[in-house]
């Protein structure tokens, strides 16, 4: 790892505190100021296929990221469709991209319900679930050792609507190691990468409503076994997939925010968006209420921290997950990303930029 790389990882601020303090140690090279001393990274998920079809996509990614993920390349079904056969291309375009862009890159995801091969239904012991959990990890997390600074190890562990704190998404590893899943996994991610930051991933913490404060119970939950059992946990996600029809419960996520940063965590916003689909009014009205919305958030995390990062989950209205559920019934395109879909800035963007600089 060359010294370089060190200080855009340090300065990006994507090392856990003691791992960057124990890799500068070792460095011979003066560690930067503590505190924040830049404005916050700012990033997108990223699709290996867009980048390696649109060249406009490309030059924008180079433009305005200072960190990308892989936005699927990096799950199970992408990397490990067949048991103990690795593909690692797609992943790699993206690898290849963050390295020749000298940007920040982020792993998505090593324990997810959302993305698992049909091979794992054959998994019929704990001890091979186990097994095959640590292999991919250690597989996995060893070869982006060094260039991926943060991984979001388990990702969405609590189910949409958790009946009490204790309850966990069912899936084939929750069902055979129960909650023993999420430490066995971020020791193992610890294992393959002691420096990484290891992050902590979940969706609709934001909103007002029983449901929501649910969710953030059981996720406080979570958060306070792992450190209970001193699992390396340092960081945790904010999702922010924002409904733009939803209220963000302000004082709540402030709350749960600084709850988290007194524990010593690190807060990264890591798929910010804004579904659309319900917002009626031409465009001009629609982006206002899209920044809008973002801006009720931000003002919300950045009242309690400041986050090591702002993900966008896409940058350009081009490429956006967001009609796969939330299509728009009037046939217009969904507009939730901070670039339209010519490459052109859009009020998102701008809130975006205030809050990077704010905590700058
Ligand atoms: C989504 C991708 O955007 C889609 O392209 C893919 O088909 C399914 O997954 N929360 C997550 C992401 O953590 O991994 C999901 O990404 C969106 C919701």
């Amino acid at each position: 790892m060359t010294d370089s790389f060190l200080t855009r990882r340090a300065a990006l601020g994507l090392l856990a505190g003691t791992a960057a303090e124990a890799m500068w140690q070792g460095s011979g090279v003066a560690a930067p100021a503590a505190g924040p001393t830049s404005e916050v990274p700012y990033g997108a998920a990223i699709s290996s296929y867009a980048l390696q079809d649109d060249p406009a996509y490309r030059a924008a990614v180079a433009t305005y990221c200072q960190v990308i993920v892989p936005e699927s390349e990096m799950k199970w079904d992408d990397l490990h469709r067949n048991r103990g056969e690795y593909h690692f291309e797609n992943a790699d375009r993206i690898a290849d991209f963050a390295r020749q862009h000298h940007l920040a890159l982020r792993g998505h995801t090593l324990a997810w319900y959302g993305a698992m091969p049909e091979w794992v239904n054959t998994i019929s012991t704990a001890a091979e679930a186990e097994r095959e959990l640590t292999g991919h990890i250690h597989t996995v997390v060893s070869r982006y050792r060094g260039l991926v600074s943060s991984w979001d190890v388990v990702n969405e562990p609590i189910p949409d609507k958790p009946v009490g704190v204790t309850d966990l998404r069912p899936f084939v590893w929750s069902r055979f190691l129960e909650e023993d899943y999420i430490p066995i996994a971020f020791r193992a991610a610890a294992a393959a990468d002691p420096k990484a930051m290891l992050v902590l991933n979940e969706y609709d913490i934001e909103y007002v409503g029983a449901r929501f404060r649910a969710r953030r119970d059981a996720l406080r939950h979570i958060v306070r076994r792992l450190l209970d059992r001193n699992v390396p946990l340092h960081a945790v996600g904010l999702q922010a997939h924002l409904y733009a029809d939803r209220a963000i419960d302000r004082d709540g996520l402030q709350a749960f925010v600084s709850e988290l940063k007194g524990w010593g965590l690190k807060i990264l916003i890591t798929e910010l968006d804004v579904i659309d689909d319900t917002l009626p009014g031409p465009e001009q009205a629609r982006d206002a209420a899209v920044a809008a919305k973002a801006d009720d958030f931000l003002e919300a995390v950045f009242a309690a921290c400041r986050p090591e990062t702002i993900i966008t989950w896409g940058l350009s209205d081009r490429y956006t997950w967001v009609p796969t559920y939330n299509k728009r019934a009037d046939g217009r395109l969904n507009r939730p990303l901070p670039l339209d879909d010519a490459m052109k800035p859009k009020p998102l963007m701008a809130v975006i930029d205030r809050y990077r600089r704010r905590a700058a």
